[in-house]
This record gives structure tokens, C-alpha cells and sequence, in this order.
């Protein structure tokens, strides 16, 4: 069961073992810090200095309890977090390219290779269609990433236009497939819900 927490400027959905919630600035980091290894960089292709400037903090932001205030750092990143120890698992994000919305996310290395993939692009659909008001949202993958493939799949997304090649950050060229996922029409939560604290009570 997923439960709804919002208030105005915070979307916040939780589940049993954890919440999904707009990132303050320490989730943010946080989120970041999930993607700076080898394997996710495969995939993500960022730079290196951005990479390189989140090692030295890395660990401390992985295993640090997070508490960020009211404040949302960006409307559209959200932070996945496990309730039991309010650490950070992993973050979907939706940045606007060209015209269309475009969600990428990614989990921590231990959360990796469970199945979690297809809740966090489904918790990054609801907040997309239900939350933000937008419609459609498409996702690119490189085509040898299967886990990302099988997630987007399992999560609703279906096969879809985009452009066959996509430059990641790094300069390098991949090939890449495209899914989008459409409701006839998205709406904004409403306020009403607001919740003393950020966090669920555990
Ligand atoms: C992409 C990501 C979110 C996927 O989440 P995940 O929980 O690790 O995904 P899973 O391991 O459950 O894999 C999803 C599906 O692909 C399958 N799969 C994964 N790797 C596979 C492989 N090498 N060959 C065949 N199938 C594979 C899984 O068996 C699973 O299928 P199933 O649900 O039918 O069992 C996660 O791996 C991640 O954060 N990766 C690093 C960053 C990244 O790649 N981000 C996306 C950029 S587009």
C-alpha cells in the first residue's frame, strides 16, 4: 500500500519499508552519492569531476540519517529512503529536455539487483502523473542496460520514439532505447495533508 503525505511544497509517498519524498539539500548530496561508482557511472556517464568531488564525502553521505528541513532543493528530484534507518537507498529525478519531461534514477550498490529498479521508476511515475501534473514522461536507456530496461518494463513504461543515439555528460556516444509512460491527464496534489514532521512516524 502506497500512503500520500504531501503538503504544499513536499511530495511524499511512502511505502511499507520506505518514502519516496522531494530531496532538501542534504538528500540531494545524499542522492548523488549513490551514482559515483564504477557501475552506475557505466551507465550514467557524468563527469569526472563531478564524481570526483563527491568521493571524499561519499560514505559519510550514504550512511548519514537524514533530516533536511521544509525546504525542497528541487521540485523535481526526489529521495528514496528506507524508513527503518532513514538512510539514503537511491533518487529518481525528472529534468525537462527539449520539450518532454525525462526520468533517470539510481540505487545505492547494496539495493541494486533486487527488483527495487521497478518501484522507484513506479514511485517516480505516480509523483510525475499525480503530483506534478504532467502527462507523459519518457525514460532513455542504453540498450545493454537490462536492469534499467526490465525496470522501466516492469514499472508500466512502454516502448517508445526517441533519438536511437544519446550523449551522456562525459562525451561518450551511446545507443539507447526509449519508454514513455502517458495518463490521459496528470493533476497537482492538493495541499491539506500536511504532516507536522517530514518524516512518517515509525
Ligand atoms: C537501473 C536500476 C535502477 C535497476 O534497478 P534494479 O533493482 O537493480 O534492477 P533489477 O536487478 O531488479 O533488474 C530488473 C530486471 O532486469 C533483469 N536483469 C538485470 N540484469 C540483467 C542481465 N544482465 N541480464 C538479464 N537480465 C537482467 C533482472 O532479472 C530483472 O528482471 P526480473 O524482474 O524479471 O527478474 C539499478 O540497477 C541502478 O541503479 N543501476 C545503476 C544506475 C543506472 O543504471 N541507472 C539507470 C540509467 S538509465
Amino acid at each position: 500500500m502506497i500512503r500520500v503525505a504531501c503538503s504544499e511544497q513536499l511530495h511524499v509517498l511512502e511505502a511499507d519499508e520506505f518514502v519516496v519524498r522531494t530531496s532538501g539539500d542534504w538528500a540531494l548530496k545524499a542522492a548523488h552519492a549513490t551514482a559515483c561508482d564504477a557501475d552506475a557511472q557505466r551507465w550514467l556517464g557524468w563527469q569526472p569531476e563531478v564524481v570526483r568531488s563527491y568521493e571524499p564525502l561519499r560514505n559519510d553521505l550514504l550512511n548519514r540519517v537524514l533530516d533536511d528541513g521544509p525546504e525542497p532543493a528541487d521540485p523535481h528530484h526526489f529521495a528514496l529512503v528506507g524508513k527503518r534507518d532513514r538512510r539514503i537507498m537511491g533518487f529518481v529525478v525528472l529534468a525537462r529536455q527539449g520539450g518532454r519531461f525525462e526520468m533517470g534514477g539510481c540505487l545505492a550498490p547494496q539495493y541494486r539487483g533486487q527488483g527495487l529498479g521497478a518501484q522507484l521508476f513506479t514511485f517516480g511515475a505516480i509523483l510525475a502523473h499525480e503530483h506534478l501534473g504532467l502527462s507523459d514522461i519518457y525514460a532513455g536507456a542504453e540498450v545493454g542496460n537490462i536492469a534499467c530496461r526490465g525496470s522501466l518494463l516492469k514499472a508500466g513504461f512502454t516502448p517508445a520514439n526517441g533519438p536511437a543515439q544519446h550523449t551522456l555528460p562525459d562525451g561518450r556516444v551511446i545507443s539507447s532505447l526509449w519508454f514513455k509512460s502517458t495518463v490521459a491527464r496528470g493533476f497537482v496534489c492538493g495541499p491539506g495533508r500536511c504532516r507536522p514532521r517530514w518524516w512518517p512516524a515509525r
